[in-house]
């Protein structure tokens, strides 16, 4: 019968065309959405760190909490950030963390290679973010050195960082530097791109590497039960996933990251503000490759661990475009539009659906480099669109993920086409359900009707986040110019839910 039903409605829309149709399956939740899809990533890079998240203790301009800012603080806090992951990126395999502990007065320089070949005066460090994590209630990830590194010295940052007083040098060094108990790393990353700026190895080559680096951060039993994240594939680079998976002792990993960015060519990437709609047009395709390459990378780790106990961890995603004029080319600082804002509704859809493979997935970056949720000038702040969709969305986080079946009329350029339409759901312990929609179509309305099966409400709210133009930001003079505001339009009769989604609009329908 309810095959029945979903065909007929099938015919319905396909025949007319004007309508989207959305089945909500809403007694079939199984799997769980993780917090940390909703992750973040913060590098030594440009002004994601200093000037960003940290001012210094000594700032009396900028109001802050151990050098913290505040504004960042609370803004983070609100945003319900789960996981944060540091100090890179392709700074992590240049680092070397005792040279970020102890007085500051005392901590080495170096340069910055990779990001502009700045001074770094390791002012902020392990103590620093690690703290600031407590403080955002975030869980950190740390990315350890394997490029440049040493077994040894990726196995004294596990000792100095989560081991029990007293256990070794390490411990007795934490306490000297005024931290009295072990913190909380919820999660060990073993090198970043070690197809790249890691170490230029080849999958083969990295999966030994891995296991030397890996053996020696726990006991012989691995009976410390760190979480550790191989460095994972570019984009669809297939052989990287299937090698790791095959070579590395499941008892070594318990998850592999992967990194895609949506950016219309690496010698052209175009404005971040100034762009056409044939650029955004483009933008979207590279973004929504996102369902592809869950779905590919996840098969393959099907093969060898058909329980899904092993993890995909999307840990660098987002939208990369030139800098804005005027600023440092290598501190990659760029604004973020409503485009921005369908990046992220359609891809936190995607890992929402994929939730079964996809526990963790970190936005690049948090603050001032790529996609921010946060930009910073001094004194002034801005959250920007991506900020509004995140904090829209993070009610997802730990609710049960309600499949959905799309039917999304098509969003065609010249002779080209997209699915305009994109959709997750999810039911939380309070008995709340939410949708999330995307329209991508850069000009025109979708009408939605959404058919509810297994479930019946009576309450209906939303918020929408929409701009007169794609190309609208929030600038430092203008902060709220795009917020997200009350929808009272969604109609309720009986189980179907009808809604208009404005062009490039984001909109989440909360029901009980
Ligand atoms: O996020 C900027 C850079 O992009 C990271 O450092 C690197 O991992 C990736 O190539």
């Amino acid at each position: 019968m309810k095959i029945f039903s979903f065909l007929a409605l099938l015919f319905v829309c396909t025949a007319g065309k004007a309508q989207n149709y959305i089945v909500l399956h809403a007694d079939q939740g199984k799997d769980t959405i993780s917090k940390n899809i909703y992750g973040h990533f913060s590098e030594h890079l440009g002004h994601c760190i200093y000037g960003g998240l940290y001012v210094g203790e000594n700032n009396k301009t900028i109001p802050n909490k151990d050098g913290v800012r505040l504004d960042v603080i609370n803004a983070l806090k609100k945003l319900k950030v789960p996981v944060l992951r540091w100090p890179g990126g392709c700074f992590a395999d240049t680092y070397h963390w005792k040279d970020g502990i102890g007085p500051k007065s005392k901590r080495p320089s170096m340069l910055n290679v990779w990001w502009g070949n700045v001074k770094e005066d390791n002012s902020f460090g392990t103590n620093e973010f690690l703290n600031m994590c407590e403080e955002i209630g975030a869980d950190a990830y740390l990315s350890g050195n394997v490029g440049s590194g040493t077994p040894h010295e990726l196995t004294d940052w596990v000792k100095y960082t989560t081991h029990p007083n007293g256990s070794s040098p390490m411990t007795d060094l934490r306490l000297a530097n005024g931290r009295k108990t072990p913190w909380k790393v919820g999660f060990w990353g073993l090198g970043n791109e070690a197809w790249g700026c890691g170490g230029n190895m080849t999958a083969e080559w990295y999966a030994n590497v891995y296991k030397q680096y890996a053996t020696f951060m726990t006991d012989w039993s691995n009976s410390d039960k760190l979480f550790r994240i191989a460095s994972g594939a570019s984009d669809d680079d297939y052989h990287w996933t299937e090698v790791l998976m095959r070579d590395i002792p499941a008892k070594m990993f318990d998850a592999l990251g992967l990194h895609h960015y949506s950016v219309i060519d690496w010698s052209r990437k175009g404005s971040a503000t100034a762009f056409t709609e044939k650029e955004y047009f483009i933008t979207m395709q590279r973004s929504l490759q996102m369902e592809e390459l869950v779905t590919k990378h996840s098969a393959i780790m099907d093969k060898y661990d058909p329980k899904k106990t092993k993890a995909l961890a999307v840990d660098e995603w987002g939208g990369w475009y030139e800098v804005e004029p005027g600023t440092n080319e290598a501190f990659l600082f760029q604004q973020n539009t409503m485009r921005d804002a369908m990046i992220a509704g359609c891809n936190l859809n995607i890992f929402n659906n994929h939730c079964d493979r996809v526990k963790m997935a970190n936005l690049a970056q948090i603050i001032n480099v790529l996609q921010s949720v946060i930009l910073t000038n001094d004194q002034k702040i801005i959250l920007t669109p991506t900020y509004h969709v995140m904090e829209m969305y993070n009610v997802h986080q730990g609710a049960v993920m309600l499949p959905v079946s799309v039917i999304s009329n098509d969003y065609v350029l010249g002779s080209e086409k997209l699915q305009a339409v994109w959709a997750s759901a999810s039911k939380n312990n309070a008995g709340l359900t939410h949708i999330s929609m995307v329209n991508i179509d850069a000009g025109k309305a979708q009408d939605v009707l959404i058919d509810v099966q297994g479930a019946r409400y009576k309450n209906i709210s939303g918020r929408i986040l929409k701009s007169d133009k794609l190309q609208n930001y929030n600038s430092f003079d203008k902060p709220e110019t795009i917020v997200p505001v009350a929808f009272n339009d969604a109609k309720l009769e009986g189980n179907k839910i009808h809604v208009t989604l404005p062009p490039f609009s984001v909109l989440v329908l909360e029901l009980n």
